[in-house]
């Protein structure tokens, strides 16, 4: 939150303070803020209008914990909140409204998560631990730089779910719209679309830096990085396909590094294999883009790689788009059972549109940047958006950030609802989630 910092005032600041609605809620609160190691009776009633008249009296507690539920104006009331609300306090929000614009409007406006009610105690205690570990983490901006630096990778589901289509849109629209240098780095070395998406040759660059990993510095991102715009760079490859490409990710890794330090944003296209052979990859990843078509293969995939990032890197954020989606009577799952399955919200929803990919193959241009006028195609530039308020926000846990638990980025309790894809995919759920 952004009210002037009082450095006087937040040697005083305490660990923890809610203020709720109702008895319910504190009583659901109370016991996980005692596990915590927190005073219990620092949860108060009177919801968000107490919280901004306490705090405009007294500092800020170092975890805030408001219950919208009496609020009109959510959005209206959170500002008035951050006006006497110190920088550096992570806010935790709740309430029955289930609705994602509502979430992201609240994330935009420097909530750090909303908890959809009824509470209980293992969302509380994950949304807690996640705010401890935010806290705990060394800052990600760095004082000599003005932002810092994002890297997001994009990964399919399955083949051909719209992954590549994805990554190279958030790239041009983060480049040409919220004007941040940014470098699109298509690690699908034989069959990337990287360059071919924005009409580029992918050069030598990518085979080169596989073969020879000594050779990556400052200088060698600046030249083997394929120009497309003043603020946007490609590092693609179309290597060989008669011999398999030796790499044990080395680098990969010290590509990201480089490329961290000469660019605002990363956007990798990861494909999924990645995963597999190049964990490692993913620990300077803040945020990973899931894209997913809704199909029975689809959802076991994206359960099985959504569990990866719960085990293998925790402090990831992850967010769930939707692609090619139809009309609902055409599709293979419905969105209610897919969100069941997956144990989560899908955060973003974009419609099949043939139209615009063939535009987009014709003039050479991204998928993003052929459908610019096309309003069903809103949630991209949502996404695109997101990214950047992550990235300045800091909120994108840094890969430092040594979380306990896994944090979707949506509001949980509904989706973990539905499940009737659960029986079928049973032995996949997602550990410690399943009924
Ligand atoms: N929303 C969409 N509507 C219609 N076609 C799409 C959409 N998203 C992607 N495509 C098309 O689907 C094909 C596969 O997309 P691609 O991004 O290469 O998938 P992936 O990288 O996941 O394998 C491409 O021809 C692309 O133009
Ligand atoms: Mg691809």
């Amino acid at each position: 939150m952004n009210a002037p910092f009082n450095p006087a005032r937040s040697s005083h600041r305490e660990p923890f303070v809610a203020f709720v609605c109702d008895e319910s809620t504190a009583d659901a609160i109370r016991p996980i803020v005692a596990e915590m190691g927190w005073a219990p009776d620092k949860v108060h009633r009177g919801g968000l209008r107490n919280a901004v008249q306490t705090l405009s009296v007294s500092a800020s507690p170092n975890i805030l914990f408001v219950d919208l539920s009496e609020s009109g104006d959510p959005l209206n009331d959170i500002n008035a909140l951050a006006e006497v609300c110190e920088p550096g306090t992570v806010v935790l929000a709740s309430g029955q409204v289930n609705d994602v614009r509502l979430y992201r409007e609240l994330l935009a406006s420097g909530i750090h998560d909303y908890l959809l009610k009824p509470l209980n105690a293992d969302m509380l205690r994950d949304c807690f631990a996640h705010a401890q570990a935010v806290l705990n983490a060394p800052k990600a901006v760095d004082p000599g730089s003005e932002r810092a630096h994002c890297a997001t990778a994009v990964i399919g589901t399955r083949g051909g779910c719209g992954a590549s289509t994805i990554a190279t849109s958030l790239a041009w629209m983060i480049s040409e719209k919220h004007s941040r240098t940014t470098a699109l780095l298509d690690l699908d070395v034989h069959f990337g679309t990287g360059a071919l998406a924005l009409d580029l040759e992918p050069g030598r660059g990518l085979t080169d830096a596989i073969e020879n990993p000594s050779r990556i510095d400052g200088l060698f991102i600046e030249r083997a990085m394929v120009r497309a715009s003043e603020r946007l760079a490609v590092l693609s490859a179309e290597a060989p396909i008669n011999s398999p490409m030796m790499t044990d990710g080395t680098a990969f890794y010290q590509l990201q590094e480089e490329i961290r330090g000469a660019f605002e944003t990363t956007i990798i296209d990861l494909p999924r294999n990645m995963l597999v052979n190049h964990p490692h990859l993913i620990a300077d990843v803040q945020v990973a883009v899931i894209v997913t078509e809704l199909t029975l293969a689809a959802a076991r995939d994206a359960i099985r790689i959504l569990s990866w990032f719960k085990s293998n890197a925790p402090q990831t954020r992850l967010i769930v788009v939707a692609n090619k989606t139809h009309p609902a009577a055409m599709l293979e799952i419905s969105r209610k059972d897919f969100e069941g399955s997956i144990e989560r919200r899908i955060d973003y929803v974009l419609p099949y549109d043939q139209k615009v990919a063939a535009q987009a193959a014709k003039i050479g241009k991204t998928f993003a940047e052929a459908g610019k006028n096309n309003k069903a195609l809103g949630p991209l530039a949502e996404l695109a958006q997101q990214l950047c308020v992550l990235a300045d926000t800091g909120d994108a846990a840094p890969a430092a950030a040594k979380s306990k638990g896994a944090k979707p980025g949506t509001p949980r309790g509904e989706a973990a609802k539905g499940g009737s894809l659960l029986s079928k995919l049973g032995k996949l759920k997602l550990p410690g989630r399943g009924k």
